[in-house]
């Protein structure tokens, strides 16, 4: 700049040297403009109308970003970051997906020069912040107690196993919890916290299913104990009441039989004998 000034200085200098100040004004001048224009087309478009432009053209129905969309096609929420896929790629896939991804599902978008630069400078956009790189303490917690309760739920599977239950299905949603788990080490390491947030969900969510199972589990072996166990009292006191009433039968039956083995001996020896006392009904 005080090179400028100095030159401003000589245009009322003579006509000579004001003429090259003039062509050197003039060089600055189409210098910065160029520069701005350069800037203005590498910026390249509004990421924000591109992102009214990504939930008006549909695309939130198959990919997901920062946890909302659909799953059918790939998280964007970082897809400024995936390496090669420049506003060129991204013209030509938009265009004709499968021209860059062979087999691809997803559908051509034919858009207008306009909106494509938009929507691209949208999705180029899409990168990690500095909270996207680590685990927060909060989830690092969540994550490290999944570990301990997974493991806690193994044990009462193999348990319910041992005694017999059928737990197919409950190993199925185990491994599927522990696969979570996986993911989330996976998420850490590219440092997508939004993922990894997302499978700690996952697997929580899964562990307390799991957990009610289980707890429906135990409720109903309890209720089988107490149901067997009312069982066998019930078959107790019922063949205590039968042997009581078989002994009084007995002890009645004996007693007449006594009474008549006497009445008997006294029709032969006469009336001298007396009556043998009768026992008494219980003994
Ligand atoms: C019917 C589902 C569907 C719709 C709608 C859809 N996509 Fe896709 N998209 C896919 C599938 C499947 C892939 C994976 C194959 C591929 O790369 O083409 C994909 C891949 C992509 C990729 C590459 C991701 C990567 O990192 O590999 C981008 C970027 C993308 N889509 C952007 C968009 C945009 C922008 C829209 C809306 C204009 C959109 N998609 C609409 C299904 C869809």
């Amino acid at each position: 700049m005080r090179l400028v000034h100095a030159h401003w200085r000589h245009y009322s200098g003579d006509p000579k040297t004001r003429k090259r100040s003039l062509q050197f004004l003039l060089g600055v001048l189409c210098l910065i403009l160029l520069t701005a224009s350069t800037a203005l087309a590498q910026l390249g478009g509004d990421p924000e109308r591109g992102a009214a432009l990504y939930r008006a053209k549909g695309c939130p129905g198959c990919h997901m970003i920062r946890g909302s969309g659909g799953t059918l096609g790939p998280d964007l929420s970082f897809e400024g970051e995936v390496p090669g896929h420049d506003a060129a790629w991204h013209r030509r896939h938009l265009a004709d997906p499968r021209s860059t991804s062979p087999g691809s599902t997803m559908p051509a978008f034919n858009l207008k020069p306009a909106d494509a630069v938009d929507l691209i400078a949208f999705l180029t956009s899409r990168k990690r912040l500095a909270e996207d790189r680590a685990l927060t303490p909060d989830l690092s917690r969540r994550f490290a107690a999944l570990g301990t309760t997974l493991a806690g739920l193994r044990a009462r599977v193999e348990k319910a196993h041992a005694r017999g239950r059928n737990v197919d299905d409950l190993t199925v949603r185990l491994s599927q919890a522990w696969t979570h788990v996986g993911t989330v080490e996976e998420m850490v390491r590219r440092q997508n916290v939004v993922g990894a947030r997302k499978e700690i969900q996952a697997a929580e969510d899964t562990a307390t299913a799991l957990t009610r199972t289980l707890d429906d589990f135990a409720a109903q072996l309890r209720q089988r104990i107490y149901l067997a166990a009312g069982t066998v009292a019930m078959i107790l006191f019922g063949c205590w009441v039968l042997i009581r009433k078989i002994r009084l039968l007995t002890l009645e039956w004996n007693a007449e039989e006594a009474q008549r083995e006497a009445r008997r001996a006294r029709g032969r020896k006469g009336p001298a004998a007396p009556e043998p006392a009768a026992p008494e009904g219980e003994g």
